[in-house]
This record gives structure tokens, C-alpha cells and sequence, in this order.
């Protein structure tokens, strides 16, 4: 499919795949032999791009220029690719040569059949860096793509790139290599919160009779946001209302829209498509400029308005705010927005939009937000003093966990209650902060230094020999310094 007719526009994933050695094949084979040499292994990544939803959009003679709409699907094909290329390589090892392959994700322009753009030449020199058979991806990709499950991705440092003038960050995607088995823990029975837990039930009862609100959850690092909020999202799901999640990112320059094109995403996984294409509307069009997806799954969306630039804001925004108010007609919708500190500002305008309908609509959105991390220079510092100050939001902070709750947390781990000792041991290491107070458990256990042979906890336990990871040490220091910076500070 070339370009044209293509519905790839405004932030793609660029894979780039290259083949090694092609030209010393040319001239050792002939052209024509080296030709029929290649031509089953591009074949097999036409395949490979056709299941995955990409686009082809050019050949370059001896690798591919492929386009998608999610830099999930573009890491997914890129691993089925070199896994099959693999498999081939057991049964004719002379027949297959090694593919580099470079993926980015950034804004592009279409120009005719074509996509350019600085994020599309990235993506070709990131492949550059790659040797045969290796997957480099860019920062921004590895974010898009979340927690990544299929294999493991690994750091592999700062890149120059030709034409850029700062060292770009890759990563080396280990597609030979199954990913790390799941954690050995359970996520940990929810503990304490009863007050917020008792104001979220207000907020539930609420929505069961068509009221939404926005609640603003603030906190430090790994004090308990997003767990909370997905337990007022799970609470939801026993009333039969839908959920629904969209994360920010920490880029430099994340796409515009992000939460929202996520949470578009997700509706459009678990909505019926029916519902999903009513909601959408008749501006489906405009809404498919900010999550082209939608265009792979209906053939009926049709091309966006022609608008001036501060109309066509208005209009995505009606739009997107329409949208979400159809979703809430037959169940009530819970929304979380995960990690608003790293919202760009127009994920926030967007936002405060949307904030103002809520009262009357069945839509209850769950911001968190890290408020260590809400200084001036971030955008959500105004949106919040904004949406608080007009009453379109409700403010909630988390506070850690005192000395009894995080024994309550050490029961729920383990099953019994903990001595006393590692209790306090424990607290006074983390403060309280169930990130790292689920940290210091697992390190410990898996030291062998809590149970004995029946996994009961030990009973000479020796609390001052115990060995804290780095990692907490480095934080505890941390955390006092920013509360120190942030009590005296403006
Ligand atoms: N009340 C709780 N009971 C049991 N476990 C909890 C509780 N609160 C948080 N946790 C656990 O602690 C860990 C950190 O919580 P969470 O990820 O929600 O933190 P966060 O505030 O969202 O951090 P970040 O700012 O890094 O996103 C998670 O594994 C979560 O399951
Ligand atoms: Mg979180």
C-alpha cells in the first residue's frame, strides 16, 4: 500500500530494516541471483508487516520502510520478523541473511507516497547503529510500548546519530531471548486507605446516578496513586461500570494527546465495535487525527475538516469531549489518567475541557500525579491550580503508610504477622512508603533472610544485620531532601 492511500499521519512508528551483506552478495552472486537470494526473506517480512497492521511504505532496494499506527504493533513485528527469519535460517542456513533493523516514533508528514520528518530519519540512522539480526529502538518507542512482555529490552547507551546534534539513548530489543518470568510475588492485598476509600465510594454513589467528577490524586513516588485508583476502578467494575486507562510518559517532547489517544485505544479494544463507532460519532474524522488506529478498524471514517488551526483545536476537543460523553450514555465511566506530572499541555487543556462537563455526565476521571514533581516549569501546575480554584477538580494527597499499616502490608505479604522488630526495622528504612516497603520484603525473602526451612518467619531474626537494597538507601536520602526542599520551599 503506498502513502496515498495510506491513514498514516501525525505521530508514527518508523521501522526501518536493512539487510547485512547485501552488497557483497550483489557483486560475489550477480544482481539477479542476489536478487532471488532475497526474495523469499522479504516475502516473509511483507508477511510478518501485513499481520502486525504496518504499512510498507518504500522498498529500498535491499530493506523496508514500514509505517504504523501504534509502536506496539511496530516492536511486535519487528520481534516476529527476526523470530521467523530465524526459523527459516534453521532449515536453509545459506538462504537468509541478517536484518538490522531501527525503530523511532515521532511526528511525520506525508508528502505524496512518502513520510518524512526528523523522527522518520532517525529511525533509519538508529537502524544504521544495528549490526545484523539486532532490533535498536529509540527512548520514545520504549516508552510508548510500556511494559513490554515478549523480550527483554536492554539498554545499550548514547548514540550520535548522523544530522543530530544530541546523543540519542537506543535500546537493544533481546527478541532471541524470552522475557524474564513474571514476578514471583502477587501484588500485594490492599491495605489501609480507609478514609479515601470511604470518599471514593461518595464519588461511586454518585456516578451510579449520573454525576462525574475529576479527583486529583498527588503524591511522592511509589506512595500508592496508581494502586488506588485501580482499586476505586475495580470497585467500579463490581457496579458494572466501564474503565478505562491512559498513562503520560516521561519524554522530552511526549506526542500530544497521549492519555487520551491511550484511552481511545483501550475503548476501541473493549467497547463493541458498534458502540465503539456510535461513540465516535459523525467527528470520528477528527478524532482519527490523533488516533489514526481508529481508520484500520471502520471504513466508514470520513477524511477531517479543513479548519483554521485554533477551530480545529475547538473542534478535536468538542469531539474528543463528545465522545467520552456517548461512552458514559449506557454504563458509567471510570477513567484513570496515570501520571499527569509528564502530561503535555495539551493533554491538560484537553482536560480541563472535558472537567467541565463532568458534573453531569456519568464520568468519574482519576488523575494521579507525583507532587514532588509538580514544579513550575511543568505544565500541571497551573492546569491544577486552575481546575481546583474554579471547583472543576477535587484534590486528594497520599500520605505514607504509618508504623501499623506497614505491618498490616508485611501480614498481607507473608500471610502472619511480622515480629515487631522487622516491623520497625522496615518502617524506619522506608518510611512508610509501600514502593520500597515492598522492595525491602522481596530482597530480603529472596536473600533467605525472613523464613526458615517451613517458610515461618525466622525467630532469631537479626534486624541489624539485615542488607537493605542500594536502591531504597539512595531513595530514603532522596525523598528527605525534596520534602526538606519542599517545606521551605516557595
Ligand atoms: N494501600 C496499599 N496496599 C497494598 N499495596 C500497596 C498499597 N499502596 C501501594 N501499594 C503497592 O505499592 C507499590 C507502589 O504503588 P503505586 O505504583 O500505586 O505507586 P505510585 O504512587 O503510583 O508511584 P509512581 O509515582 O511511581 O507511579 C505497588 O506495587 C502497589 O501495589
Ligand atoms: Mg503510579
Amino acid at each position: 500500500m503506498t502513502v496515498s492511500q495510506s491513514l498514516l499521519e501525525g505521530t508514527v512508528t518508523v521501522l526501518f530494516t536493512d539487510v547485512e551483506g547485501s552488497t557483497g552478495l550483489g557483486t560475489r552472486s550477480g544482481d539477479q541471483s542476489a536478487r532471488e537470494i532475497l526474495r523469499p526473506q522479504e516475502e516473509l517480512i511483507r508477511k510478518k508487516v501485513a499481520e502486525h497492521g504496518g504499512e510498507e511504505i518504500k522498498f529500498l532496494g535491499d530493506g523496508f520502510m514500514i509505517g504504523f499506527s501504534s509502536a506496539r504493533q511496530g516492536l511486535a513485528c519487528a520481534v516476529a520478523i527476526q523470530r521467523a527469519l530465524e526459523q527459516e535460517r534453521r532449515v536453509h542456513p545459506d538462504g537468509v541473511l541478517p536484518v538490522r533493523m531501527g525503530l523511532n516514533a515521532g511526528e511525520a508528514i506525508r508528502e505524496g507516497d512518502d513520510l518524512f520528518g526528523s523522527a522518520v530519519s532517525a529511525a533509519a540512522r538508529i537502524s544504521a547503529k544495528a549490526r545484523g539480526g539486532e532490533i535498536l529502538i529509540s527512548e520514545v518507542v520504549k516508552a510508548l510500548v510500556g511494559t513490554y512482555t515478549d523480550a527483554t529490552i536492554r539498554e545499550r547507551g548514547r548514540f550520535r546519530l548522523k544530522g543530530f546534534e544530541e546523543r540519542w539513548r537506543l535500546f537493544e530489543v533481546a527478541w532471541q531471548e524470552e522475557s524474564p518470568s513474571p514476578r514471583r510475588f502477587d501484588r500485594t492485598p490492599f491495605v489501609a486507605r480507609e478514609e479515601e476509600r470511604a470518599e471514593f465510594r461518595g464519588f461511586l454513589g454518585r456516578l451510579a446516578k449520573g454525576s462525574g467528577a475529576l479527583v486529583m490524586i498527588g503524591g511522592e513516588p511509589g506512595v500508592g496513586k496508581t494502586r488506588i485508583a485501580e482499586e476505586v476502578a475495580a470497585e467500579g467494575r463490581q457496579q458494572q461500570f466501564r474503565t478505562l486507562m491512559g498513562r503520560c510518559y516521561e519524554m522530552d517532547s511526549p506526542p500530544p494527546y497521549l492519555p487520551f489517544v491511550e484511552l481511545l485505544e483501550a475503548a476501541s479494544k473493549e467497547v463493541e465495535p458498534k458502540s465503539f463507532r456510535a461513540a465516535l460519532g459523525d467527528a470520528a474524522g477528527e478524532i482519527a487525527k490523533v488516533v489514526p488506529h481508529i481508520r484500520q478498524l471502520f471504513d466508514d471514517i470520513p477524511a477531517p475538516l479543513e479548519l483554521p488551526p485554533e477551530q480545529e483545536r475547538r473542534y478535536l476537543f468538542n469531539s474528543i469531549r463528545d465522545f467520552v460523553i456517548r461512552s458514559a450514555t449506557v454504563r458509567p465511566l471510570v477513567v484513570i489518567l496515570d501520571d499527569l506530572q509528564w502530561a503535555d499541555e495539551s493533554s491538560l487543556l484537553l482536560l480541563q475541557h472535558v472537567a467541565v462537563t463532568l458534573r453531569d455526565i456519568p464520568v468519574l476521571i482519576l488523575g494521579t500525579y507525583r507532587d514532588v514533581e509538580l514544579d513550575v516549569h511543568r505544565p500541571l501546575a497551573n492546569t491544577l491550580e486552575t481546575l481546583v480554584r474554579s471547583r472543576l477538580a477535587h484534590r486528594m494527597t497520599l500520605r505514607r503508610l504509618s508504623p501499623q499499616q506497614v505491618a498490616a502490608m508485611l501480614t498481607k505479604l507473608k500471610g502472619d504477622s511480622p515480629p515487631a522488630t522487622l516491623v520497625e526495622a522496615i518502617y524506619s528504612e522506608t518510611e512508610g512508603n509501600p514502593f520500597f516497603v515492598e522492595e525491602v520484603f522481596r530482597h530480603l525473602a529472596e536473600e533467605g533472610a525472613l523464613f526458615d526451612t517451613e517458610g515461618r518467619w525466622l525467630s532469631d531474626l537479626r534486624v541489624a544485620e539485615l542488607e537493605v537494597p542500594e536502591s531504597v538507601k539512595l531513595w530514603s536520602a532522596a525523598a528527605c531532601s525534596a520534602f526538606q526542599t519542599q517545606l521551605v520551599g516557595p
